[in-house]
């Protein structure tokens, strides 16, 4: 069952539809992005992109700098609008088993219509605000947390909108604090506490939510190798037990063929191929694949 699915997403930065025009037909003749840039003068974010990732899968989008991997991830939580596109998601995904809900009335309503499954370009405030808090958490590459704030307040912070009490959020944030392998830092700052730590607090934070997608850009790329491998294997774990959909940024193979069940490369922009870590391996599609899959260690 598809949860997102980007349909024919492309981004050109700073310039209007009518402006992009001309960039997006030197794109569909084959030019690569570097000479629409020269060309153009507009920067390509992303091109034609069709891309639909399953529920419940671990799935990453590899590609050197600047091939879109950020346009891409920023797009699922509408940080960015794509010039062209659509981007479906299925909202009734259920937060926590990420299956859809049992409701036999749920379940009548989205077999018979797929209402469920909206094209998030087309909310509104209102919608996009209900959206970003029930469907989607991010994690960022240098954790963003709040310095003034401590570890419970940080990770309690995303729950702020819900309607509970100050206590039902802290137990819920002391719950996530414990899941991520932090029990006794609750009352600790930020700036207290290595790296490492600080992304597990940035974790527990994302996962407070009981939102079913997770973004995580980069999440792990501050970390030293030792520290970055951990974090590797909970991510895996939690992923068995909670089977969130994760949509997970690295530009190193090694923690893409490691962590991700399939595996999304960009080039200039384009989506070039997505597989199984072997599917990529046994059979890739150009050169800049295979020379990934070869620079494994
Ligand atoms: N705000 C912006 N304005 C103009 N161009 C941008 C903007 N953000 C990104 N770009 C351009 O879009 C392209 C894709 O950038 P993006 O940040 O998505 O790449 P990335 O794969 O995430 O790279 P990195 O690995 O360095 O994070 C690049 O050419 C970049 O220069
Ligand atoms: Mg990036």
């Amino acid at each position: 069952m598809n949860h997102i699915r980007l349909e024919n997403i492309s981004k050109i930065y700073n310039a209007t539809n009518a402006q992009a025009q001309s960039a997006l037909s030197l794109l569909a003749e084959g030019m690569n992005s570097i000479a629409v840039k020269e060309q153009t003068g507009y920067s390509v974010g992303l091109y034609d992109i069709n891309l639909a990732i399953k529920a419940g899968e671990l799935h990453c989008i590899m590609g050197l700098s600047g091939s879109g991997k950020s346009t891409l991830i920023r797009h699922i939580n509408r940080l960015i609008d794509p010039t062209s596109g659509k981007i479906w998601v299925d909202t009734a995904i259920n937060a926590q088993t990420n299956i859809i809900e049992d409701d036999p009335i749920v379940a009548r309503a989205s077999q018979s219509t797929p209402s469920t499954i909206i094209n998030i370009l087309e909310l509104d405030d209102k919608g996009l605000q209900q959206y970003r808090q029930q469907n989607v958490s991010m994690v960022f590459q240098h954790f963003g947390l709040t310095p003034h704030m401590t570890v419970l307040q940080n990770v309690a912070y995303g729950l702020r909108v819900r309607k509970m009490s100050i206590k039902e959020r802290h137990d819920i944030a002391r719950h996530w604090l414990n899941e991520v392998g932090l029990p006794n830092l609750e009352n600790s700052y930020p700036d207290e506490l290595s790296g490492g730590m600080q992304q597990r607090v940035g974790l527990a934070r994302a996962l407070a939510t009981d939102n079913p997608i997770l973004l995580m850009d980069e999440a792990f790329s501050a970390l030293d190798p030792l520290i970055r491998a951990q974090l590797q294997d909970q991510l895996l774990e939690l992923q068995a037990r909670l089977n969130k959909t994760i949509v997970f940024i690295t530009h190193d193979i090694d923690e893409a063929v490691k962590v991700g069940q399939r595996i999304s490369i960009l080039n200039g922009g384009r989506l070039v191929q997505t597989g199984t870590p072997s599917e990529l391996r046994n059979n890739p599609v150009d050169d800049y694949v295979a020379q990934f899959m070869q620079s494994r260690k």
